[in-house]
């Protein structure tokens, strides 16, 4: 079985120890390298020129949970499955991160930085819990993650979906018809839907506007899905309270975008969820086992949805 190994960056001497170890009877080679026709690719952000020189047979994995800039690749073949990264060790990291932003928006923590900057020993009345509801755009393996820790915690959580979908203890909104009331109840809105047509500019004025006075926004992933200027005119107008960024339209975030110095947006580095390289492998080299005995694959990719 030949298998081909697309890193960028040093990363993948570590990548092809953890898929040697895993596969020691594959013929494991790393691009550029590369045989023009190998069963699998492995992949993480191809250049262009990768499919136009590579045509993979069983199957392209791609070596992330959001596929947008593979599907973006204009010669990424037609005629092969491209399957995704599910959890893979991620959510466990997305869940720390989301949970750090909601209860930080809970316990009013910037209301508390401020007072701190004032010398002013006040405290606030406790929020009740019962009156703040985490909205999760997406419940997906990693939105259903959080959903999960977040309901732990006592919050009451509603989710929006493509299709209607019934989380245990989650609210279900669905469709474009079920946005506006989503959003409405919704006192920290989280982003985890993947990029696609539908979903690309999705929070702009109008639906972050939607959102009730004081609402915080998280944005764990894709910077397009949010229009950076509606955000910003929200937050100036005092509509919404803060937000914490994690991904952005341009990467690494412009050192001129007014983001960086905003009092009330806090910007990380695309950290929320890094790509685990051991777990990654492991559930690649599962798929790959099944696909060779004949059997289905979860995380198979619907290139019309582009998720
Ligand atoms: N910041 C980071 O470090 C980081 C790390 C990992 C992933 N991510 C991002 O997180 C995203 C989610 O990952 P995942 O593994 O949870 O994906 P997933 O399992 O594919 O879940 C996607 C969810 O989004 C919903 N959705 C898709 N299009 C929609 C639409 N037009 N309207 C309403 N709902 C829609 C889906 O609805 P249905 O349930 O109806 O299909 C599903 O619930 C990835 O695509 C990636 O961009 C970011």
């Amino acid at each position: 079985m030949k298998i081909l190994l697309q890193v960028p960056g040093r990363a993948v001497e570590r990548w092809h120890a953890a898929l040697a170890a895993e596969l020691p009877d594959a013929e494991i080679s790393v691009w550029p390298a590369s045989p023009a026709r190998p069963d699998y690719a492995l992949v993480w952000k191809p250049p262009a020129e990768f499919f136009a020189a590579i045509h993979p047979t069983r199957a392209v994995f791609n070596l992330g949970a959001g596929v947008d800039a593979l599907l973006a690749v204009a010669t990424l073949p037609r005629d092969v499955p491209v399957v995704r990264l599910e959890d893979a060790g991620m959510a466990a990291q997305m869940v720390e991160y989301v949970t750090l932003a909601v209860l930080r928006a809970y316990r009013e923590m910037d209301a508390y930085a401020e007072q701190q900057r004032n010398g002013a020993w006040r405290p606030r009345p406790q929020l009740p819990k019962s009156g703040f509801a985490i909205g999760i755009l997406g419940l997906g393996v990693l939105g259903q993650a959080v959903a999960s820790a977040l309901r732990g915690l006592g919050f009451p959580v509603r989710g929006w979906t493509r299709k209607p979908k019934a989380v245990p203890q989650v609210e279900g909104f669905s469709g474009p018809g079920g946005l506006a009331a989503f959003l409405a109840g919704t006192r920290v809105l989280v982003c985890l839907l993947p990029s696609t047509r539908d979903t690309r500019g999705l929070l702009d004025r109008r639906a972050l506007a939607r959102l009730p006075q004081g609402a915080h926004v998280v944005n764990v992933a894709r910077g397009e899905i949010v229009v950076d200027e509606d955000l910003l005119a929200l937050l100036d107008s005092g509509h919404l309270a803060g937000a914490v960024l994690d991904v952005f339209r341009i990467e690494p975030l412009p050192p001129a975008h007014p983001f960086w110095h905003h009092p009330r947006i806090v910007v990380t580095p695309h950290v929320s969820a890094v790509t685990v390289v051991a777990d990654s492998i492991a559930q690649v080299a599962a798929k790959i086992r099944r696909l060779e005995a004949g059997l289905p694959v979860s995380g198979i990719v619907d290139r019309t949805l582009g998720y």
